[in-house]
């Protein structure tokens, strides 16, 4: 399965908007904290994801039938709040790209190459989700080691790649978006 990699050498900058006031400001950093939510979602599997691993080392000294109890249900967790983040965070990228971008590419031309980027990031991240789901459906059919390591690596590489592209994001636009009046 081929992964898309996220490269941030290649991000282009907004200019900056001077003259901003704290109001516009604090507008654009809403788009910041609806980011800090998602993260505390993403937080929330990464520590499944630990308990499952911790519970995988732990099972040659527990009888074993518990031991895969246990595991079914740190599965299904997992699955749950991942599944529920996933679509939580394409509902964001959705209204990002058919409201919020949109409104910044009536802004300049630098501002412009920088919502490109972005819409193209979240291409990108549409496929890690993809990617994810596919390795969900095989966990769950087939609930083994090797399955279980595929789906923590894909999260692990979307967990990576949602925090560089928020950040990127919420760096670049906070201006612009104070600036053009936009609602997060
Ligand atoms: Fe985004
Ligand atoms: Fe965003």
């Amino acid at each position: 399965m081929s992964t898309p990699v996220l490269d941030e050498t290649t991000r282009p900058k907004a200019p900056k908007i001077d003259g901003i006031t704290d109001a516009q400001r604090r507008q654009g950093q809403q788009l910041a904290m609806i980011h800090r939510m998602h993260l505390q979602q993403i937080e929330q599997v990464e520590a499944i994801m630990a308990q499952i691993e911790a519970g995988n080392t732990k099972a040659h000294q527990v009888a074993e039938a518990v031991a895969g109890l246990e595991m079914i249900r740190n599965y299904r967790l997992f699955g749950n709040l991942c599944g529920q983040e996933c679509q939580l965070l394409t509902f964001h990228h959705t209204a990002e790209d058919r409201q919020i971008f949109p409104a910044l590419m009536q802004g300049s031309e630098g501002l412009r190459r920088v919502v490109e980027r972005l819409m193209y990031e979240h291409t990108i991240i549409h496929a890690l989700l993809e990617e994810l789901e596919t390795r969900a459906v095989a966990l769950l059919q087939s609930p083994e080691q090797d399955n279980f390591t595929a789906l923590s690596e894909t999260f692990r590489q979307l967990a990576a790649t949602v925090r560089s592209h928020f950040g990127y994001e919420e760096t670049e636009l906070e201006e612009a978006i104070g600036y053009h009046g936009i609602r997060v």
